[in-house]
């Protein structure tokens, strides 16, 4: 165990007292949250920020005239400016804004998917995410293309030469996380995309839970789209973001129709707006495409990599400690991984685990974290996983620890 004076001291301000969440009790013991790969909690600066609009000049945007929706219109389109500078977008052009990232794969597969034919192929990988199996699996039955995955070595890192030998011609899409969810599983998200790129296939990155312990320069990483959803990123649920490369967007068809993405619209003949708005159907999150602006400045106004460093070393202290406790199985074994530990306990079904540790005040996700495939290659049906943020303490490390012991008395 990593002793608590090694763990590296935020030289920045506190950050867990931001969280008015973590300020609270769960039965009688102060909150330990270590299920911010599931949500993260929000920090007063968002509520602040969404709670401002709402008080003061909320109203529709991109359709009053008058000065309550042209401030509204402001601060939704500023938002999109701090998303695009935060992945390092060419222009806010290329930001559309999406219910979650959910969305925005239905969105590309929906879209894209359509010039897509039979026998052309899709590369997945066994870390992914439902969000980015389904979407893919509508193409199988709609169009008849065919997903083949890269399977996962023992260690839970991407087997990368079967990855090698999966690339071919006839590879039109390859869509991969960056982080897995389930067991923190960082890819070579580089390496993959360049692969990718060399026979010609479009890429999309899952950045779920990457934007938030490994951040993205789209630019720099080449990809053709991006994905993530604002409430991991310490914003508010309903907002995501879909980055794609301008002329790519441009040449797509709408996802969905309805106002605010047309150009003009006859009975017989419809004309679409460019990116963004053409995919951004219907009256958009407003309060929470704000919230989302406002998490990337409380993010930009704290020393962000150190927060990161420090919740590495947290990992790395409740990997340790864990791994010291007998019956203890560890599934995050990858060599390059973030902020979460899955794991399991020996004779104890994951749930049960849970519901033990709730009892402690101590908040983590069991199950199979909508990654079934994952499971199947791990040989489980589900893991208990805690999952480490920016906000997070030695005390919650230690509160995990004794959460273990004490299943492991109940059930010696
Ligand atoms: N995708 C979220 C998770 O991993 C909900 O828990």
């Amino acid at each position: 165990m990593m002793p608590a004076e090694k763990i590296i001291p935020l030289k920045i301000r506190d950050i867990k007292s931001d969280f008015p969440a973590l300020a609270q009790k769960v039965n009688g013991r102060d909150v330990a949250y270590l299920d911010s790969a599931a949500s993260a909690q929000k920090p007063q600066a968002v509520i602040g920020a969404m709670n401002a609009v709402l008080e003061t000049h909320y109203a529709n945007v991109h359709r009053g005239v008058y000065s309550f929706s042209a401030e509204t219109s402001t601060k939704f389109e500023q938002a999109r400016e701090k998303v695009a500078a935060f992945i390092n977008a060419k222009t806010e052009r290329e930001v559309i804004f999406t219910r979650n990232a959910t969305e925005a794969i239905n969105l590309v597969a929906a879209s894209l998917g359509q010039r897509l034919q039979s026998g052309d192929e899709i590369i997945l990988t066994e870390l992914e995410h439902h969000a980015n199996i389904v979407p893919w699996y509508f193409l199988t039955q709609s169009k008849g293309v065919l997903i083949k995955t890269v399977p996962i070595l023992e260690n839970g890192a991407l087997d990368m030469a079967a990855f090698d030998a999966l690339l071919s011609k006839k590879t039109k899409l390859v869509a991969f996380t960056q982080m897995s969810n389930a067991l923190g599983t960082v890819t070579d998200a580089a390496q993959m995309i360049a692969k990718a790129k060399s026979v010609g296939a479009t890429v999309l990155v899952d950045g779920s839970q990457g934007i938030v312990h490994i951040g993205a320069d789209v630019q720099k990483l080449g990809a053709d789209f991006y994905v993530f959803t604002g409430h991991k990123l310490y914003g508010p649920t309903g907002i995501g973001v879909l980055w794609g490369r301008e002329e790519l967007l441009n040449a797509m068809p709408p996802y969905q129709g309805g106002g605010e993405m047309i150009e003009h619209v006859a009975f017989d003949k419809v004309t679409f707006k460019d990116a963004p708005y053409r995919f951004e159907a219907g009256t958009p999150a407003i309060v929470e495409a704000i919230g989302l602006g406002a998490a990337i400045d409380y993010i930009n106004g704290i020393d962000y990599k150190g927060a990161l460093a420090r919740e590495h070393e947290l990992l790395a202290a409740a990997e340790q400690r864990l791994a010291a406790i007998d019956g203890v199985k560890i599934y995050s074994r990858a060599p390059d991984r973030a902020a979460i530990l899955s794991f399991g306990i020996d004779k104890v079904h994951p749930h049960d685990i849970a519901t033990i540790f709730d009892q402690l005040g101590l908040c983590v996700r069991a199950g199979h974290h909508c990654a079934q495939p994952l499971m199947k290659a791990l040989k489980c049906t589900a893991t208990v996983r805690a999952s480490f943020a920016v906000y997070n303490t030695i005390d919650d490390v230690e509160r995990l620890a004794e959460g273990v012991m004490k299943v492991k008395k109940l059930f010696a």
